[in-house]
């Protein structure tokens, strides 16, 4: 094995080293067991970082997951994100070099190790979490579904039925949050919003949506479609932009991320001029 692992070295080939510790024959130590996934995974990243950096210096911020509020103390109303597609444009944006912040929604799926993630539960911790670092951000991705309703009082501890006929829960509206930020963008800041839209004229609803929230693009997946959006490995988007629409054809997510990422490069060649 070590004259193998010599002649891989000696063709150039980079060799991960074993960790040193206990072995699987009984009461053997050295090197030779496999290292921690992170630590591969931090090897992978810096091996593929070195290869592509064409976004090295960007700030890149990135919204994933499904918010939840809170109805009592153990009950929530969420929704069926899984932060799939925001975690593959943060990783996208980290093979580019870029420098990349999370702010993760309820996401159980873990992110490389390069991502600085902030875990939140709620559409009001995510805003604020994003409020914090927007400022500082050249490009914002907003993948979260955030709520757009919270019960308008979290009751103590856990609502029980005894005694209860029906159960009336009073909504009121959250902060539009990408709406927000865009109202204090800078305007070489480019803003991509995301819409999980169902069935006709949606993309006219994306348009609607890019012109109201003021981003430079909405990337619109069609949600009454079952191979695709939630919680699928792959997607189909159409990314929306002022001036035309950009369709991106079923492909696995990590690869809409880098298409997503491709129109973001154009949005910022135009407003950096
Ligand atoms: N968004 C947000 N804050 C909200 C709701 C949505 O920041 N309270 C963001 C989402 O992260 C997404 C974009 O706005 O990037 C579009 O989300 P969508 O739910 O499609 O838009 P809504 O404003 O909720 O519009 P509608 O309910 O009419 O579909």
């Amino acid at each position: 094995t070590q004259h193998n692992a010599e002649a891989l070295r000696r063709r150039g080939v980079r060799v991960i080293e074993p960790e040193v510790g206990p072995l699987a024959s009984r009461g053997e130590r050295g090197a030779g067991r496999l290292p921690d996934p992170e630590a591969l995974l931090a090897e992978l990243e810096a091996a593929l970082g070195g290869v592509v950096d064409s976004w090295a210096g960007l700030r890149v911020l990135v919204s994933a997951g499904g918010t939840r509020e809170a109805i009592d103390g153990v009950r929530f109303i969420g929704n069926r994100s899984s932060g799939r597609m925001g975690i593959a444009l943060a990783e996208a944006a980290v093979r580019r070099g870029a420098s990349v912040e999370l702010v993760a929604a309820n996401v159980s799926l873990p992110s490389a190790a390069a991502i600085a993630r902030q875990d939140v539960e709620s559409a009001g911790d995510l805003g604020a979490a994003l409020s914090g670092r927007f400022e500082a951000c050249d490009v914002l991705l907003m993948a979260a579904a955030v709520a757009d309703f919270r019960p308008d009082a979290t009751h103590e501890g856990k609502l029980s039925r005894e005694g209860e006929a029906e159960l009336a829960l009073r909504l009121e509206p959250t902060e539009d949050v990408l709406a927000t930020l865009a109202a204090r963008r800078a305007p070489n800041q480019v803003l991509v919003g995301f819409a999980a839209e169902h069935g006709q004229e949606s993309i006219e609803r994306a348009r609607r949506k890019l012109a109201r929230k003021a981003v430079d693009a909405i990337v619109f997946n069609d949600v009454s479609r079952a191979d695709i959006g939630f919680d699928a490995d792959a997607n189909e988007v159409t990314i929306v932009e002022a001036d035309g629409e950009h369709l991106v054809a079923l492909a696995p997510k990590a690869e809409v991320a880098d298409a997503v990422l491709d129109r973001v490069e154009a949005l910022r060649s135009r407003v950096a001029k």
